[in-house]
């Protein structure tokens, strides 16, 4: 790393193991059983995501990406940030449309990515140094659902969300996220969010359940996570990937299903757990949204929107937000 770059770890690994075995004894002795998505980016799973980004039936990157080339001078011009912040930002693939924006405008200074993944993160920090040698960089591994206050205050801030990932998060747990962000925030500081739109149901599924079987590869990662780090003996093979559209809830629900009646011993939590035939364990989900559901959350948690950019076919927003 060079100078001018630093990563603080607020997630160490005996954290997230911790973190790791609570969630999935609650989780899997849960009716219907379920994980929480973070556990899907080890080194080998954040991979895979850069992988599904590139898949033809996966629109969200690539619409996204189109939407901040052109609407980051925009968004530069409004924002006047010095510290662009990013949370969940992965690989900062498309991040680098906004740093040359927010360079072109003379005011970045620093750049923050946080992600869960290490692996990621250390993979950005590196590449990030190389192309942007003035930039301060600053990485902070950690959970976004808990560890906000770990970020540095220093600057004129945005916090930049994007690749819908908030559409992860269940509605409660969404409010609480967004309402958390705004607490570390100054009044006149920015969000800038990255949002799915609510489109016809063969699109939305597509991209959750590619020909090429990425995703569902994706998807059981989970499950080698779980036999690494905590013994279990669970045979991924043996679980389909499944991905429906609840049209009520308006999100993809994405589960493996048991393909035979299994028990999988999970040595490291003194557990075994049966599977029926059918059986279908819960791993994430993926909000869309109707533009007013957006202007209104952001409103309930404490947000000014300023300006909104969606793509001619209405697939993906990106909204740009002022804390009150
Ligand atoms: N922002 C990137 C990556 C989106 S994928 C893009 O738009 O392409 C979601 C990212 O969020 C992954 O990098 C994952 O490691 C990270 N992530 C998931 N849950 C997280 C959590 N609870 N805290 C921090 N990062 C998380
Ligand atoms: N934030 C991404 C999304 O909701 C994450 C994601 C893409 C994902 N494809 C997935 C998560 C497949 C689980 C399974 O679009």
């Amino acid at each position: 790393m060079n100078r001018l770059t630093a990563l603080d770890v607020h997630l160490t690994p005996a954290d997230a193991e911790r973190a790791l075995r609570e969630d999935a004894r609650a989780g899997l002795t849960a009716t219907p059983k379920e994980l929480p998505p973070k556990y899907f980016y080890d080194a080998r799973g954040s991979e895979l995501f850069e992988e599904i980004t590139a898949l033809p039936e996966y629109y969200p990157t690539r619409t996204e990406r189109a939407l901040l080339a052109e609407s980051v001078g925009a968004i530069a011009e409004a924002s006047g940030a010095d510290t662009v912040v990013e949370l969940g930002s992965g690989s900062s693939a498309k991040t680098r449309l906004l740093l040359d924006a927010f360079r072109a405008h003379s005011t970045l200074r620093r750049y923050v990515p946080q992600d869960v993944s290490e692996a990621a993160l250390r993979g950005a920090l590196e590449a990030l140094g190389a192309e942007y040698p003035d930039l301060e960089l600053h990485g902070v591994v950690g959970d976004f659902t808990k560890d906000l206050r770990f970020l540095p205050k220093r600057g004129r801030r945005m916090i930049a969300f994007l690749g819908g990932t908030i559409g992860n998060l269940r509605p409660a747990e969404r409010a609480a996220f967004l309402a958390h962000v705004r607490e570390v925030l100054e009044p006149g500081e920015q969000l800038l969010l990255g949002t799915g739109l609510v489109i016809d149901e063969p699109t939305l599924v597509a991209a959750y359940d590619d020909a090429q079987g990425v995703t569902a590869e994706f998807n059981r990662n989970v499950l080698h996570v779980l036999n690494r780090e905590l013994g279990a003996d669970f045979v991924p093979e043996d679980f389909a990937h499944v991905a429906l559209w609840d049209a009520e809830n308006e999100w993809i629900e994405m589960r493996l299903r048991a393909e035979r009646a299994m028990r999988v011993r999970i040595p490291e939590l003194d557990l075994e757990i049966d599977f029926a035939a059918g059986e279908e364990l819960r791993t994430e989900i993926s909000a869309k949204f109707q533009p007013v559901s957006v202007r209104s959350m952001l409103r309930e948690a404490g947000f000014d929107l300023v300006r909104w950019w969606a793509d001619a076919d209405r697939r993906f927003a990106l909204s740009l937000a002022t804390a009150v």
